[in-house]
């Protein structure tokens, strides 16, 4: 990949800029809670976007993205927004860097990615941390720090693209080390890396190829239901909510503002169950309330689809301890704790039976727990 956006960024530009990369993400468990205040275990992986970039000396951006093959030239106000989506997302970058104060000025940049797009591994995450550490270390001597990077790409998805997100991909991508995983407490954004190597299991993704689209989706609908009953239950976020409160308002709040509820109320518990049980290393306690989060995504929070049920099927059938959907849903992929000597049997079935099911194979992802946004070269 570096060769090659080397290559083409010489022919767009001429010359070399500096090379940055961020990184896709997986998430173990914590779903939907990083907007309600509560916790995430997410990590970077081992899929990445990559950029060279080079100031211009003049007031424009001239982007050239080698996956789409399309090129947008941009100025830095805010009535200069491209039209493309995926240049919307740079534009949006240097919009709320200057916005907080920091400096962007012209330059031109080449990326590409192996994030797969629309799987629920956060290639926006990974394109908004790319530019966000790049633009910080080109213009602002990397004095803005590192939360702030991660703000910088919640922002932009939700004044650029329509996403109303929390602030766990942004963060996993900024802050992923390889190796581990990181439990934050999005309430007080404290956090805490931690390792991650489970001895005789395997974390991998199946992809249902199902396209997972979350800009104007029934996402931001999830975050309203949310926000609705903590308002009536007098709270900042669900993360001050308890069951009992909320089974005592029940009469007060629609039936599926307390499906969304319930669920969130639940999760955040599980974060903290799954974290003692890696502790103990209690894998298959890990399993089973990873299963126990698929049930409520896709019951209770209705975020699911029929191929993500069907996958998490097949998972349990085949003796996976552990199975759910991943990241805000309506497609993408299922993560899979799955003991070494289940794994080829495992990979084997899901492929088969999807295959006969729907038409076309899931793509198979092993997880390898990887760096977050860094600079590649001088
Ligand atoms: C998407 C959002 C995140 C988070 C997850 C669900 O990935 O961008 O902020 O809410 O969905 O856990």
């Amino acid at each position: 990949m570096k060769e090659k956006i080397q290559e083409e960024f010489k022919k767009h530009f001429g010359g070399k800029g500096t090379l940055y990369a961020s990184a896709g993400r997986i998430n173990l468990i914590g779903e939907h809670t990083d907007y309600n205040g509560g916790f995430v275990f997410p990590g970077a992986i081992d899929k990445v976007i990559m950029a060279e970039i080079r100031p211009n000396k003049t007031d424009k951006v001239r982007v050239y993205s080698i996956d789409i093959d399309d090129n947008a030239e941009f100025e830095l106000n805010e009535e200069d927004a491209p039209k493309q989506q995926w240049a919307r997302y740079i534009f949006g970058i240097c919009r709320e860097i200057i916005k907080r104060g920091g400096t962007v000025k012209g330059f031109d940049a080449v990326f590409a990615g192996n994030v797969p797009l629309g799987a629920g591994l956060s290639s926006s995450a990974a394109l908004e941390s790319c530019f966000a550490f790049a633009l910080n270390d080109l213009f602002n001597g990397n004095t803005i720090d590192k939360f702030e990077l991660a703000r910088i790409g919640q922002s932009t998805e939700h004044n650029y693209c329509g996403v109303n997100c929390g602030i766990m991909d942004q963060f996993a991508s900024v802050f992923g080390k390889k190796g581990n995983l990181m439990r934050l407490d999005c309430r007080s954004m404290e956090f805490e890396y931690f390792p991650f190597n489970p001895r005789g299991y395997k974390l991998v993704l199946v992809d249902s190829v199902v396209k997972h689209e979350l800009v104007d989706s029934p996402y931001n609908k999830r975050r309203q239901s949310c926000e609705r009953v903590a308002k009536r239950l007098g709270v900042e976020t669900l993360r001050d909510a308890t069951k009992e409160a909320l089974d005592a308002a029940k009469s007060d709040i629609s039936a599926e503002d307390y499906s969304r509820a319930k669920f969130v109320i639940e999760e955040k518990e599980r974060v903290l169950d799954v974290c003692d049980a890696l502790n103990r290393g209690d894998y298959e306690t890990v399993g089973q309330l990873m299963y126990a989060t698929h049930n409520g995504l896709s019951k209770d929070y209705e975020v699911s689809c029929e191929e993500l049920d069907f996958l998490n099927d097949i998972a349990k059938e085949c003796g996976v301890t552990g199975s759910r959907i991943m990241g805000g849903g309506f497609g993408g992929c299922t993560i899979n704790l799955v003991a070494d000597d289940k794994y080829s049997h495992f990979i084997e079935e899901a492929t088969k039976r999807f295959n006969e099911k729907y038409g076309h194979e899931p793509k198979i992802y092993d997880v390898v727990i990887s760096d977050g946004a860094r600079k590649i070269t001088e």
